[in-house]
């Protein structure tokens, strides 16, 4: 915001006598743009959960909040720079011990700026602010996922017309949601392509094949690529530069299925919302490129292909619940997501194949316990990262010099936000005891507990 090329919204929208909702960025720039002051760097930036109280007089925007007994609401944030003072007209209604302006707002021109982020799980009453907003706004609320479903079946059929489009399959609930909805627009001009890069967990291959074309009848190709996905790894460590790698082979590969089909003029991807948002950098602005994810950021020119990409507007809970409204399988749709570039980024340091099949054999048996336990679905995503590190041990009579490897399971509703999930240490214990015993090669078991912000879900 304080860079002289921050983006900023065309003031126009300030003059059209709309009513305006800032959030986090948005409300540093409604103050700077409107009169006030941000400023930068004195302990006031907040990093994950805070909780605010009601300040001055109540606020139609707040209309629901603080309703509970101790008067607070838990609230995200994620901000470094702060407003250091309130524009004209505006004044405070509520405040966190590290923003002092967490809910701002000018009542009778409408404007609204609160620094805190109310779209994620993790402000649980964010639902409740944006019904107000949208009620305050004249608007009747009454979007639906059906009515969303005939709109995106209406834009492929006139993006594709006749054309063939081929879909990269990964097996989860993405690309498998935007194959089965632009099988529903386009029928038999669909071609799914599923690449094996050999970086896919225990089993995965089979069942992804089995479904799409036992139970979906969707036309599948199967492509083993893991040797020359393994092969151009060999060597590679640099988070970007696996993830890149990967992309690449992704396409190549694509390329090459896309002529055996014959003249497949689209490429559909599952390309959800925060994909794009991590993804992208406005120049100069305050997005910056967290991650390159393997699925986004256009084809090369030569390829010729256009992109069909139906979820690029829609966060992960919406996707299962467009695959509801497609009738998905409950227990596919529940799937916990899984990346793209899969078993490489949870293998920080050199990728091997020693490493994955131990790898592969760990999550396994983790996701087993998490099974056994009934907690699977209460869980986004869980895994196990293979760590570069070995350390000693001593088993039986012996001395081990073994890898380490990190747990990580987290609760998120949409993957932008998380936070880890509270195992009980009898959990732990039992986990950590299979693991050790059940895999060869790992001698050493932690739980990763940090959330997001300030870490990422994946550890690359
Ligand atoms: P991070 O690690 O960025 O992950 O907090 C957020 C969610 O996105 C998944 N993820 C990916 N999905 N291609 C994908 O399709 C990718 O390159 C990719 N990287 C991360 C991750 O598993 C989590 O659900």
């Amino acid at each position: 915001m304080l860079d002289a090329d921050a983006p900023r919204p065309p003031r126009a929208v300030f003059e059209l006598g709309v009513p305006v909702l800032g959030i986090c960025y948005g409300q540093q720039v409604m103050m700077q743009m409107l009169g006030g002051r941000v400023g930068r760097g004195d302990g006031t930036a907040e990093f994950g959960r805070a909780h605010i109280r009601p300040s001055g007089a109540a606020l139609d925007l707040l209309e629901g909040w603080f309703s509970g007994d101790d008067d607070r609401e838990q609230v995200w944030m994620s901000h470094g720079d702060h407003v250091a003072a309130l524009a004209p007209g505006f004044a405070v209604y509520a405040t966190s011990p590290g923003a002092p302006f967490a809910v701002t707002a000018d009542p009778a021109r409408r404007f609204y700026a609160v620094q805190f982020h109310p779209e994620v799980h993790h402000t649980p009453a964010g639902r409740t602010l944006y019904a107000n907003f949208v009620r305050l706004a004249g608007f009747k609320g009454d979007w639906t996922m059906a009515a969303y479903r005939d709109e995106a079946i209406a834009k492929i059929r006139a993006q594709v017309g006749d054309g063939r489009v081929i879909c990269g399959l990964s097996g989860g609930v993405d690309s498998s949601v935007a194959a089965v909805l632009i099988h529903e627009a386009v029928g038999e001009q669909l071609t799914c392509v599923f690449v094996d890069h050999g970086l896919l967990r225990q089993g995965e291959a089979d069942e992804v094949v089995t479904m799409f074309r036992d139970h979906y009848n969707i036309p599948l190709i199967h492509a083993d690529e893991s040797e020359l996905f393994l092969g151009e790894l060999e060597g590679v460590s640099d988070p970007e530069e696996k993830r890149k790698t990967i992309g690449r082979l992704f396409i190549d590969v694509f390329q090459k299925h896309a002529d055996e089909v014959g003249n497949a003029a689209f490429l559909a991807q599952g390309t959800l919302y925060p994909d794009v948002i991590e993804s992208v950098s406005f120049s100069g602005g305050p997005s910056v490129t967290i991650k390159s994810h393997h699925n986004v950021g256009g084809l090369p020119e030569k390829m010729g292909l256009k992109l069909v990409e139906p979820l690029r507007e829609l966060f992960k809970d919406e996707v299962r619940a467009l695959g509801r409204e497609l009738g998905l399988p409950e227990g596919f749709i529940g799937r916990h997501p899984f990346p793209g570039p899969g078993l490489a980024i949870r293998c920080p340091g050199e990728i091997t194949r020693e490493k994955l099949a131990i790898l592969r054999k760990a999550d396994a048996v983790f996701i087993d316990q998490i099974r056994r336990h009934g907690l699977y679905d209460e869980i986004w995503q869980a895994f196990v990262a293979i760590l570069p590190v070995r350390t000693v041990g001593v088993m039986g009579d012996g001395r081990t010099y073994d890898y380490a490897c990190a747990l990580r399971a987290v609760t998120s509703v949409d993957g932008m936000t998380a936070d880890f999930y509270p195992f009980s240490h009898e959990f732990l214990g039992e986990t950590a005891t299979r693991i050790i015993n059940e895999v060869r090669g790992i001698n050493r078991v932690t739980y990763d507990i940090t959330s997001k912000p300030p870490g990422t879900i994946e550890w690359e």
